[in-house]
Formats: C-alpha cells, structure tokens, sequence
C-alpha cells in the first residue's frame, strides 16, 4: 500500500487554483525566477518527508532565515541580551519598515528587517564571514544536509541593498549595533541567500515543531529557546498579515520573498510550500491559498481544541486494590485528570496501584504532578505501588534527572517499583 499522505499533497498543488500577485523584483535577480514554479513537503518528527510538484527546485530562503538566526543569537547572547536589543512585539508594519520602538529605540521584532539585522549581529563570530559560517551550519544541521549560498542572488540584493544599510545604520546611531554597519548587511545578505528545496525547509520546521530535536535525537535548538522563537513566529511571522493569518490558517510560519513559506505545528509536522508570485504583504499567494486549504481539510489550526484528556485513566478493583490504569501520551491536562483520580480515592490503607504501562510519554510538568498526586496518596495513608515499565516517571535505581528533580519536588517519597500489575496486586 501506499501512503495516502502524497495523493494528497499532489492533489492540493492540483487543486490550489490560478496565482495572482507578482515576483519580488526589488531584489533583481528573484525578478528572473520561474513564476509557475510549485512545490510542497511535510516533514514528520520522525523523519519522514513527503513531497509534490518542484520539490528538487532550490530558491533563497530569505525571510525564513530569520527565526533560525534569531535563536543562534539567543544561545549565543542570552535571551535577556538579546531581548535588550530587539523586542517581541508585532509591528503591524512591513517587513522592511524603518521604524524603531520611540522609548528603547529597538526594533519591534526579529521578524522584520530591522530585528532581523540586529540578531544577524548578536551571533557570535570573531568577523563578518564567522558569523555566516555559523549561521550557514546550524541551518545545514537543521536541514539535515550541507547547505550553499546562491551567489548570484547575493550579490544581486547586496547591490540594491540601500534599504536595509539605512536601517543598519539607524540601528547603529541607536546603540543597537556594535558592528559596522555595512559588514553586518552583507552577512545578514549571506545569510538570506542560502540556497535552500521544501524538503529542507519542512525538516527545519519538523525540528521547532520537535522542540529543538532532530528526528535522530539530536537536541540541536535548546527547547526554551526553540518555544521563544515559535512564540514570535506565531505573533510576527507573517508581518502586517500576521492577524488574519493566526485566524485563518493557525499555524505558526515564515514566509520568504523568494517564494517560500514554512509552516511548523508544535508537536505535529513541519510544511513548507514554493511559489514565487508574493501578495502585497510579501508572502507566496498560492503558498498561503494551499495553507489555508491544508487547515482546512486536516483541521491543523492551532487553537482547535483536543479532547485528549478525556480517556486517559480509569480505576478497577483487584482483591481489594485499587489499579489507576493510565493511558496516552500525558501533558498538563491529562496529568490533571490523573490525580484528579486519585483524589476521589477515600483516605485509608487500600493498596493503590498507578499502572502506566500503557504511558509512552509524559513531559516534565506531567511527571511533577504524577509524583505530587503519588506522594499525596501516601500521605493519606495509601501504600502506592507504581508499575513504570517503560521508565516514564524516570529510574528511582537509576536516578536519573527527572525523577530527581521529582524527589525533591515532592518531598522525597519515591512509591515502590513493580514490574507488573499481576505481581503490584499480589505483594
Ligand atoms: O532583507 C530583505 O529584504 C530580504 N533579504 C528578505 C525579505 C523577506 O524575505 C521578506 N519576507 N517575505
């Protein structure tokens, strides 16, 4: 059998109807790239990329540069340095705005230009050429391969680049850039410039939309950097059209001058879309049309509401003992739902069993809660008895960090291991 997932995305470039608006032409080279050009890839966590339609066809990744740098600026400076120099609020203006905040003189965000410049300055690098070297391999290690720069497209929007130097400069008569000015607008050029297909911009979404992980388990974006840099996607990604696009679409994403638009659901998929004719925002129009349609038919908005926490446990007598049996994936919700559980348990010395072996995962919050509801138990006077065969809770041999920081959270208590319901009933 094959997958149903390419039918699909062949049938949404089939479907996407005529394009309207025109190629960037401010930067002449993209005046000269093919209009009809159309390409779609998804990239699961795990690895997968599914394409249609011009997925060999590279273009410059431009504006979808922007998010990637941003977060090398904070690993590099701190999220406090950085926020000092660029804010996170939407500007509600162009991309290439030349405005600045009145009060602080930063730029409104690292979306736009302006902030886009400043972070391209605020990444590490001994010179010019450092910094993009730098810039170039993180976004290779998110893309999964080595990737070049389009010289022909740098030099092109380096020589019409009288834009973004005045807002260097602005940036640096503000003391928001301690470099030259004219070395950090070539670099941020550079950078714009790498040369990029869908599949690479989809895995580099797939790894924001995996906390900062790559499907090998590589944790290539801190995961508290990685949600920074999601959040001002979400609110800023799509400049002037940032509002209508959170409503309709309600996927965080970048859009590219060149044509490109990349997509990211936390948790779920990266999706990138190419097509060069840009609406007056500068964003893809088909690229845009075929997001729409996508969160149409597979429901991807982010504010769509699940009812995950709905079956997540449930609680049986054996002998005398009560089983919590859990079930899924456990985030906040579910976790509260759990110990909701728990509570209704009337206080005394029945034996409770907290069975997750059918728990694959819990994040961090989960697990503190499990174990803050697990200790309550105990103190109510229950022997708790935990069946963790798959560790999620973390190793109490072992100790391994979560359920440490577990231990110490919760006072200590550590309820006993067993291997199976069978023998936590039975001892
Ligand atoms: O700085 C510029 O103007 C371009 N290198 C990038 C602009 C861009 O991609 C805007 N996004 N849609």
């Amino acid at each position: 059998m094959q997958t149903p997932m390419r039918d699909y995305l062949s049938l949404l470039l089939e479907t996407c109807g005529e394009d309207g608006g025109e190629v960037a032409s401010y930067i002449p080279e993209l005046a000269h790239a093919d209009p009809d050009r159309l390409a779609i890839a998804v990239a699961t966590l795990d690895g997968e990329v599914y394409t249609a339609g011009d997925a060999d066809v590279e273009f410059t990744i431009q504006s979808i540069s922007k998010p990637f740098t941003y977060a090398l600026a904070i690993a590099d400076q701190g999220l406090d340095t950085v926020l000092e120099r660029i804010d996170v609020e939407p500007s509600g203006d162009a991309f290439n705005e030349i405005s600045l905040e009145r009060e602080t003189g930063r730029p409104r965000n690292p979306m736009i230009n302006a902030g886009a410049i400043a972070a391209h300055a605020l990444v590490r690098g001994e010179h010019a050429d450092e910094r993009v070297d730098r810039i170039r391999a993180l976004y290779g290690r998110l893309a999964g391969r080595e990737l070049s720069i389009a010289e022909d497209v740098f030099e092109s929007e380096l020589s019409a680049a009288d834009r973004n130097m005045a807002l260097a400069y602005m940036l640096r008569t503000v003391g928001t850039l301690d470099a030259d000015p004219a070395d950090v607008v070539r670099g941020y050029t550079r950078q714009c410039s790498v040369s990029v297909t869908v599949s690479d911009l989809a895995r580099m979404g797939s790894v924001l939309a995996a906390g900062g992980r790559a499907p090998d388990g590589e944790q290539i974006i801190d995961p508290a950097i990685n949600r920074q840099v999601l959040s001002v996607m979400t609110t800023c990604g799509m400049y002037d059209s940032a509002g209508d696009w959170l409503t309709s679409v309600g996927i965080p994403a970048k859009s590219g001058v060149a044509g490109g638009l990349m997509g990211v659901l936390p948790g779920q998929v990266g999706i990138a879309v190419f097509s060069p004719r840009l609406d007056r925002h500068g964003n893809s129009t088909r690229g845009v049309r075929i997001f729409e349609r996508m969160n149409h038919d597979m429901g991807l908005h982010l504010m769509t509401s699940t009812d995950s926490a709905r079956s997540v446990s449930r609680r049986v007598e054996h002998d005398g003992v009560a089983v919590h049996e859990i079930a899924g994936d456990l985030h906040f919700m579910e976790a509260e739902r759990v110990v909701r559980g728990f509570a209704e348990e009337p206080e005394g010395e029945t034996p409770v069993v907290v069975d997750l072996d059918r728990v694959q995962r819990a994040n961090d919050i989960a697990k503190r809660i499990l174990l803050e509801g697990v200790r309550r138990l105990h103190l109510d006077g229950h022997d708790v008895r935990l069946v963790d065969p798959w560790e999620v809770l973390g190793s109490a041999e072992t100790g391994t960090g979560e359920l440490v920081r577990g231990e110490q959270a919760h006072g200590g208590y550590v309820p006993a291991s067993f291997p199976s319901v069978a023998e936590a009933v039975g001892a």
